[in-house]
């Protein structure tokens, strides 16, 4: 039996993580609930069966006490991570910590150092690692038919709508709040690009802005709420418009009620009905950045919202063949000998290549397979327990974490200085304040 806290019962600790290890094992017991929000403490509790005494409003209360459970998932928003990690290592849990595990090179350092004096186990939530299409990629490249991987060109296609609700009015819109974009939003891609490369980043270099979601682009006569707004039946971002046709992000603020009411409701009393354009956001709208690696290889790494589609695409250039690969499908193709003469035919007719593999990853009506980050989620989970029964290193320890974490913060340094930033030194010259 393994038993679990969860301290932050929101969207990722209650809805995704405490959901899918509910479903999915019978010998995982979640004992105690901390949350600010009483009404996220009554869901745990009826999901769960607990009595009052296992729900706290505070943190500072709950750690008074004595050590609850083996394990204590932290979901709590970015900022308060470090703070509260370093309290739970120290009364003895073992963590599931969402990332980003904190917000500066110093504290991330120390958090890394804490764990491993205490020999404690914390699994970071970098769940895109535990994805089918990563472990693919990752399977095809080690498996070393292609050679060795030259040089990466990797896509985070935020997707406008997804920018509109996230970066510009929610939780992750300013940089000192939960901090610069790059490391909220990709310290995923950094981490998936490290796991491929299986080489850390040496130098990187960086460049982008806000560049469209800002007050300067606000449509003529516009209001300060969408509720109130002349223009809004032009405007592609107006509320009600948006989270009704991108349902997917509308639970947040409904309370998880799937109504048009309760969609009027929270737009009427949360920043989600607020204009986005002249919102207070200072988060980038694009990043474009070049990562190069200790064993020479090399990446170029788009970080945007202007996409229709939500996803990430990823093109591996290797020294025989390539794979592409964009959620959807993965192809593997190789570089074919090609016959004297009749070649130049084939190149016109576009057979000049031969593709080895092309692998569809999921049917379009199989939603379970697309939800919950492509399944990640879920399979994330299931590793982590599975993993921390037999106790044994998870794929996403505190270690291999922590190099994404910085690669990230290193290339926000670069979009900021114009300099490209060598991560050894920013490392040195960040450790300690
Ligand atoms: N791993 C991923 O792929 C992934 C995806 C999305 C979000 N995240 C991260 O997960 C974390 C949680 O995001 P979310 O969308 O679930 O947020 P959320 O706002 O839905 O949930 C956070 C919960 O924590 C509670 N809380 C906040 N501070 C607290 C404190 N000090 N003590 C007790 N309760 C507190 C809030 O009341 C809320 O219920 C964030 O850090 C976010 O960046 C990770």
């Amino acid at each position: 039996m393994i038993t679990v806290s969860l301290l932050g019962a929101g969207n990722r600790g209650l809805d995704t993580y405490a959901a899918i290890a509910q479903k999915e094992f019978d010998d995982v017991k979640f004992l105690c609930c901390i949350d600010e929000d009483q009404e996220r403490l009554m869901q745990f509790q009826k999901r769960f069966g607990v009595g009052e005494e296992a729900l706290y409003k505070s943190a500072e209360v709950f750690f008074q006490g004595p050590r609850q459970s083996d394990l204590l998932i932290i979901a709590t928003q970015d900022k308060s991570h470090y703070a509260l990690a370093k309290k739970a290592l120290r009364k003895g849990y073992d963590l599931i910590l969402e990332k980003p595990v904190a917000l500066n090179v110093e504290e991330l350092l120390e958090l890394e150092e804490l764990s491993n004096k205490l020999e404690r186990t914390v699994i970071v939530c970098h769940v895109l690692r535990y994805q089918k299409m990563w472990q693919m990629i990752k399977e095809i490249v080690d498996e070393g038919k292609l050679g060795k991987i030259v040089t990466i060109s990797h896509n985070e296609n935020i997707g406008h709508y997804h920018y509109a609700h996230s970066y510009a009015r929610g939780s992750w819109r300013k940089k000192s709040t939960s901090g610069p974009l790059v490391l909220t939003k990709s310290s995923h891609d950094i981490d998936l690009l490290y796991y491929l490369v299986g080489s850390r980043i040496k130098r990187v270099a960086s460049f982008g802005s806000l560049s469209y979601f800002h007050s300067g682009n606000a449509p003529k006569g516009h209001g300060e709420r969408c509720e109130s707004c002349a223009v809004r039946r032009s405007c592609r971002y107006e509320g009600e418009r948006m989270y009704t046709s991108f349902g997917g992000f509308f639970p947040l603020f409904t309370k998880n009620k799937y109504t048009r009411r309760a969609v009027k409701e929270g737009l009427r009393s949360t920043d989600y009905g607020r204009c986005l354009y002249t919102m207070d956001h200072d988060v980038v709208d694009n990043q474009s950045s070049i990562l190069e690696f200790e064993n020479g290889v090399s990446a170029t790494f788009n970080l945007n919202a202007f996409t229709r589609r939500m996803h990430r695409s990823i093109k591996v250039m290797c020294e025989y063949g390539e794979i592409s690969a964009d959620e959807r499908t993965i192809e593997v193709s190789t570089f074919e000998l090609q016959p004297l003469f009749s070649g130049f035919l084939k190149h016109l007719l576009h057979l000049d290549r031969k593709i080895i593999k092309r692998i569809r990853l999921y049917k379009p009506w199989d939603f379970s397979k697309y939800l919950g980050h492509v399944d990640a989620d879920r399979l994330f989970i299931k590793s982590a327990f599975q993993n921390y029964r037999l106790k044994k290193q998870s794929l996403t320890s505190i270690s291999e974490s922590i190099h994404a974490h910085i690669a990230a913060l290193a290339l926000e340094e670069a979009r900021v200085t114009g300099e490209t930033v060598l991560i050894e030194e920013f490392m040195d010259k960040n450790r300690t304040k």
